[in-house]
């Protein structure tokens, strides 16, 4: 593997800061770049360095793909408005959703969303703001998973052969290839990011669809929405590393109106991690999975079943897909 690690013992944050920071002055110069988004720990970090370089000739964007979470946009946009950062919000649900249809496979499903995402929507607005530089949050986990063949993560691109430039157009920027998202969160709180920020549980790149198993339709990320938000709710005071809602492709017979009801099955997860290499389930409290269960069936009316992971990772990852 190409990229060497920085370990959490030998990151010094505002050091690390201050080099980034002259690096990407170095790279970009008066230029403009473009900045990929989506209100993670990652991209938020990213966004302030490279804010931090190079000010107003920095564009970010936040990709609306229609596979996020409720009110996600908004909320990015507002956290970062009053940092003093202006992120643009692009729709793109219709792009995505055409794109994915059909697509069962998850590793396909992982492929469609980083071209859609990089070639269609990126390509586009990397011509129209005439730049060449797109910065990107990926991290070293995110590199060393999809090297070991463990999930081709969506913004690995060099690892796997692919070159930005010749396939899209563009370089890319990752200022936090070498660090771990410990580390990242040690950078964005020396950034002055907000707790809410730097403390933000993960969330993966291809966002809802990589918890939906099997086709992803505007259908299934609503119902799948719903249930993270009360997964989110419910589980939030855990602190745990990161909690999830999966919809299963498998429908199940339930009950509705003391009829049949043939209907989805929806799977939590919840993860004890330090660094999302390996994981267990928490252990939640019968009560609390309880209340999770009765919430998911009486808010979603296409859900039947509500089931918990209790598998560690590995064989288990932290995502379905
Ligand atoms: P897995 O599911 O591989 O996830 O155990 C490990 C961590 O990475 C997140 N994840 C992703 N993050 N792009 C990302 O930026 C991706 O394609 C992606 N897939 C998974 C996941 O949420 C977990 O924290």
């Amino acid at each position: 593997m190409k990229v060497k690690e920085l370990s959490i013992e030998d990151l010094e944050p505002l050091e690390f800061i201050d080099e980034k920071v002259k690096e990407i002055t170095s790279i970009v110069g008066e230029n403009v770049a473009v900045n990929a988004m989506s209100g993670g720990v990652d991209s938020s970090t990213v966004t302030m360095l490279a804010h931090r370089a190079l000010g107003k000739n920095l564009k970010t964007y936040f990709i609306d793909s229609g596979l996020m979470r409720e009110g996600e946009p908004e909320n990015v946009a507002s956290i970062f408005r009053r940092l003093g950062v202006s992120i643009e919000i692009v729709e793109a649900k219709d792009v995505f959703f055409n794109n994915l249809k059909g697509v069962e496979d998850p590793e396909e499903k992982r492929n469609v969303i980083t071209n859609v995402f990089y070639k269609k929507v990126f390509g586009r607005i990397l011509k129209e703001q005439n730049a060449h530089f797109l910065f990107h949050g990926t991290n070293f986990t995110d590199v060393e998973e999809t090297v070991a063949g463990i999930k081709r993560q969506h913004n690995i691109l060099e690892q796997l052969g692919t070159d930005p430039e010749k396939e899209y157009g563009y370089k890319v920027l990752e200022p936090l290839v070498r660090i771990r998202k410990t580390g990242v969160r040690m950078v964005a709180e020396a950034l002055g990011l907000p707790e809410n920020v730097y403390n933000r549980m993960p969330f993966p790149g291809p966002a809802l669809a990589a918890r939906v198993i099997g086709e992803v339709t505007p259908e299934k990320v609503n119902i799948v929405r719903k249930a993270t938000k009360v997964v989110e709710e419910e589980l939030h005071e855990t602190k745990a590393f990161q909690y999830l809602a999966i919809l299963h492709q498998d429908k199940v017979t339930g009950m509705r109106n003391n009829k049949r009801a043939f209907g989805n099955q929806i799977e939590v997860r919840c993860w004890d991690s330090r660094d999302a290499v390996i994981g267990s389930p928490t252990r939640l409290p019968y009560d609390t999975l309880e209340r999770i269960a009765d919430q998911i069936t009486s808010e979603i009316p296409e859900v039947v079943s509500v089931t918990y992971n209790i598998t560690k990772k590995p064989p288990s990852t932290i995502e379905a897909i």
